[in-house]
């Protein structure tokens, strides 16, 4: 039986020195070592052998496959070298070769301007709430005190799917859905960027945009505040000398209500083109939240104060970067999209 595994190991050593490719490696692998190998065969031999006997033919079986096993190691190793070598060989790169150019794209400057919004207002310690683009006729306008017969929808009505079912105009119902999620904990303090649809169509008018709508609420909350995040935020969006300046409006939703006026960033308020010679010009909608709307959201009227905004991205961006029809940002005209 010893002359046996020393002349199985033998002919193993010789197989595998003979081989040349990696794939005959394996064959040998099981042939000699597999389960239904030649050495495993040997192993079940060893029934026949006396009890002293046995212990040392099994440390020979063991050696002989330790053996063959470094052998194929070894060789397998030998052919992985020559292999990789062969192939370095062979293969030249052209280092001279001009690269193939990957072109890329840019982020939409409406996106942009999304973003930017979104920056200045989390850095001011904002967080960001998002809602359905489809909307009840609740959330729209019920909830926000625009009943339903009240005229201040006319300015809005639009698509309607069914009649409690609309595309939302603005991006208000948000600032109930954010409060309901999150009543009783303080502060309030989000913004609800997102598409809204109106059945206006012309140069500065879509009938899909977007807008921003922001929500503070909080105890002491006051227009103060509002005045405050509005200056820094038209400061860091149109630059540091901006002014801003409140005038009374009417929002349902908000009381007292202002419209948000940026010193031109053209003419810096002298008077110009782009401001019509006023030197200001209209950012957005603003007020003090209706207690109301406190109210629809959850929270204590009596309370609690807070105030509200809401911008449409367009306009920002139109502003910001001198567009002067807004049909541009939605032609995917390359020749103009290049430019942010
Ligand atoms: N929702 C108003 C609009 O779309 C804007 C606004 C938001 C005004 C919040 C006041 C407070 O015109």
């Amino acid at each position: 039986m010893e002359q046996e595994l020393a002349a199985l190991q033998l002919e193993a050593e010789a197989a595998i020195a003979q081989i040349t490719l990696l794939e005959g490696l394996n064959e040998l692998r099981v042939k000699y070592l597999g389960k239904k190998g030649l050495l495993t065969a040997s192993l079940r031999n060893m029934g026949a052998l006396s009890a002293e006997e046995r212990p040392r033919v099994g440390q020979i079986v063991n050696t002989v496959r330790d053996v063959i096993e470094s052998q194929l190691a070894a060789k397998e190793e030998q052919l992985r070298l020559a292999a990789l070598a062969s192939r370095l060989a062979q293969e030249t790169i052209d280092v001279t070769l001009p690269g193939r150019t990957f072109i890329k794209g840019n982020v939409h400057p409406l996106s942009q301007v999304q973003e930017e919004i979104e920056q200045i207002f989390l850095g001011m310690g904002f967080t960001i709430a998002e809602g359905p683009e489809i909307e009840t006729d609740y959330y729209n306008f019920e909830a926000l005190n625009i009943p339903k017969d009240h005229p201040a929808r006319e300015m809005q009505d639009s698509f309607y799917i069914t009649e409690e079912i609309l595309l939302r105009t603005h991006t208000s119902p948000v600032q109930i859905r954010a409060m309901e999620k999150l009543v009783p904990s303080l502060p309030v303090k989000l913004i609800c960027p997102g598409k809204v649809f109106r059945k206006d169509d012309d140069a500065t008018h879509s009938p899909m945009f977007h807008q921003v709508e922001g929500l503070v609420v909080d105890k002491g909350i006051s227009l103060a505040d509002l005045k405050g995040i509005l200056l820094e935020f038209a400061r860091q969006m149109f630059g540091p000398e901006r002014q801003i300046r409140l005038r009374p409006s009417f929002f349902p939703f908000t009381e007292p209500s202002a419209e948000v006026d940026v010193s031109c960033m053209l003419c810096g308020g002298s008077g110009c083109r782009i401001c019509k010679g006023s030197g200001w010009i209209e950012i957005l909608g603003s007020g003090m939240v209706h207690p109301n709307v406190l109210k629809m959201g959850g929270y204590d009227s009596e309370e609690l104060t807070g105030f509200a905004f809401g911008m449409g991205v367009e306009r920002i961006a139109m502003l910001k970067y001198g567009i002067d029809d807004m049909r541009y940002l939605y032609d995917n005209d390359l020749r103009f999209l290049k430019q942010f």
